[in-house]
C-alpha cells in the first residue's frame, strides 16, 4: 500500500501503534518477573494495565474511523523488546539487572511518545478532535511511565553502583 496523504499516514501509524502495545503486553508480565526490585515489579504491573487500555482507547480511535487496526507489525519495537530480551539475559539476577531493565522500559516509553505525539497531531490537522483528545491521554500516560521509572532509577541504580566490585 502506498501512504500519499496524512490520512493514509495517520492510519498507518495508528497500526504501528496497535501493534506496539500488543507487542508490550506480552513483554511486560517478563519485565515484571525479572524485576528484583519491588517497586519496579509494581510499576510494571501497573503500566500492564495501563497498556491494556490503551489498546481499548486505540480499538475506540479505530471505531471512529470506520477501520480495522490489524495489518501491520511494528517492527521497530520488535526491535526494542528484543534488544531489552537480550539484556535481561546478560545481565545478572539484580539490581544490575533491574537498572537494564529500567534502561530497557524507558526506550519503550521514548519509542511510543514519539509515535502518539505524531498521530495526536495529525489527529488535530484532520479535524478529528476526539481522537486527538484519545491520543494524548495515552501519551500523557506514557510521560508520566517514563518519569515514573526516572525516579526508580535512582535508588536502583545507586544499589547497583554497589555491586561494582561484589
Ligand atoms: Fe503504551
Amino acid at each position: 500500500m502506498s501512504v500519499s496523504s496524512v490520512e493514509e499516514l495517520f492510519l498507518d501509524e495508528l497500526k504501528d501503534l496497535y501493534s506496539a502495545e500488543q507487542q508490550i503486553t506480552k513483554s511486560l508480565p517478563k519485565m515484571a518477573k525479572a524485576s528484583t526490585s519491588e517497586e519496579l515489579k509494581a510499576a510494571f504491573e501497573e503500566h500492564l494495565n495501563e497498556t491494556k487500555g490503551q489498546i481499548e482507547r486505540l480499538d475506540r480511535v479505530f471505531e471512529i474511523l470506520g477501520k480495522g487496526p490489524r495489518g501491520k507489525t511494528c517492527v521497530g519495537m520488535k526491535g526494542v523488546l528484543e534488544e531489552g530480551a537480550e539484556v535481561l539475559e546478560e545481565a545478572e539476577e539484580g539490581p544490575v539487572r533491574d537498572a537494564a531493565l529500567i534502561s530497557a522500559a524507558q526506550r519503550v516509553e521514548h519509542y511510543e511518545m514519539a509515535g502518539y505525539g505524531s498521530v495526536r497531531d495529525y489527529a488535530k490537522l484532520l479535524g478529528q478532535n476526539e481522537i486527538a483528545t484519545l491520543l494524548e491521554e495515552t501519551l500523557g500516560e506514557e510521560k508520566a511511565a517514563d518519569k515514573k521509572l526516572n525516579s526508580i532509577a535512582k535508588s536502583v541504580n545507586s544499589s547497583a553502583m554497589k555491586m561494582a566490585h561484589a
